[in-house]
């Protein structure tokens, strides 16, 4: 059994990284398929996220929502289809998107923070122009309401932190004429991650990390390695975008990135307060 000098310990631990983070931003990815693990997770997810914010650093949390979009359209007898990861958004299937990533699970983490005693507030790129994009072109191919972001207007986030609430973001966004837009939710992290110059963008999903041909976990990458495993089709699907928005953020200036399991408890935790961290840590290239 853990004693009271253990117990001790454990905290004295995670003083260093206590004060190199005090103040600090961290843009945390919560991935559709780690949200769907189970509730457990999820709210140990919450806790985590509100012990952050009493030890004084700051996180934005960007959520996904694949999987519950998907599956709101099976059952609605709508089709869907993906192109390298990115789901092809008609103007009906945009409807359910803003329907179940504002609607339902915006209000679903907002509400687990609150249960946890923590302060949150879900926001998604519409309001107050938070994040302004266009239709996303791909090879030629059109993908509907898919966005790209063009611009974001960090100001809100700044609100919500001088009064001490934690933003919950859902990647929806915007044109300038008022059209809404599907934006990959990594994408919308990194972007954001890049406007803030986070400390550490945490892509939070449903495996280990980035895993080789073999299923073995790879514990760091830099571009050239990730380049070489897309060409190869190891790293595919989701996984790809992910990828694309880790190298983003860290080519705008974010200090470091991780990708890590959302289905393990605490692992928000362990991946900030321990040496060893968890899962793929994303490193800028040699060179660079
Ligand atoms: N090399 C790889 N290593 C790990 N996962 C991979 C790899 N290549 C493809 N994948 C797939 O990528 C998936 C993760 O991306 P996915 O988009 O499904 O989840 P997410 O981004 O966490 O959630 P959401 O899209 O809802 O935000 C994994 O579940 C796996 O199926
Ligand atoms: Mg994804």
């Amino acid at each position: 059994m853990e004693s009271i000098h253990e117990k001790a310990q454990v905290l004295i631990d995670a003083l260093p990284y206590i004060r190199t983070f005090h103040g600090k931003t961290f843009v945390i990815k919560f991935g559709g398929g780690a949200l769907d693990g189970g509730g457990e997770e999820s709210l140990s997810f919450a806790q985590d996220l509100v012990l952050l914010q009493h030890i004084g650093i700051r996180p934005v949390v960007v959520h996904g929502g694949g999987p519950q979009i998907s599956s709101l359209m099976g059952r609605l007898g709508m089709a869907f289809e993906f192109v390298n990861g990115i789901r092809v958004t008609g103007s009906d299937a945009m409807e359910v998107v803003e329907m179940v990533l504002t609607g339902r699970i915006n209000r679903e983490i907002v509400t687990m923070v609150h249960r946890h005693g923590g302060r949150a507030v879900g926001i998604s790129g519409r309001d107050a122009g938070f994040l302004v994009g266009t239709r996303k072109v791909h090879d030629g191919r059109d993908l509907g309401h898919v966005g790209e972001i063009v611009s974001v207007n960090p100001e809100i986030l700044d609100l919500l932190d001088r009064h001490r609430y934690i933003p919950i973001v859902a990647p929806v966004g915007v044109t300038s004429e008022g059209e809404a837009l599907n934006i990959n939710a990594d994408e919308a992290a990194a972007v954001i991650a890049g406007a803030l110059k986070a400390e550490k963008l945490i892509m939070m999903t449903n495996t280990r990390g980035v895993l080789d041909d073999k299923g073995e976990l790879l514990g760091s990458l830099d571009r050239e390695e990730i380049l070489s495993l897309i060409g190869r089709g190891v790293i595919a699907g989701g996984m790809v975008p992910k990828m694309q928005g880790c190298l983003r953020a860290l080519a705008e200036g974010v200090g470091k990135v991780h990708v890590i399991d959302g289905r393990i408890a605490h692992a928000l935790l362990l991946e900030i307060f321990t040496p060893e961290g968890v899962g793929t840590e994303i490193v800028r290239g040699g060179g660079e």
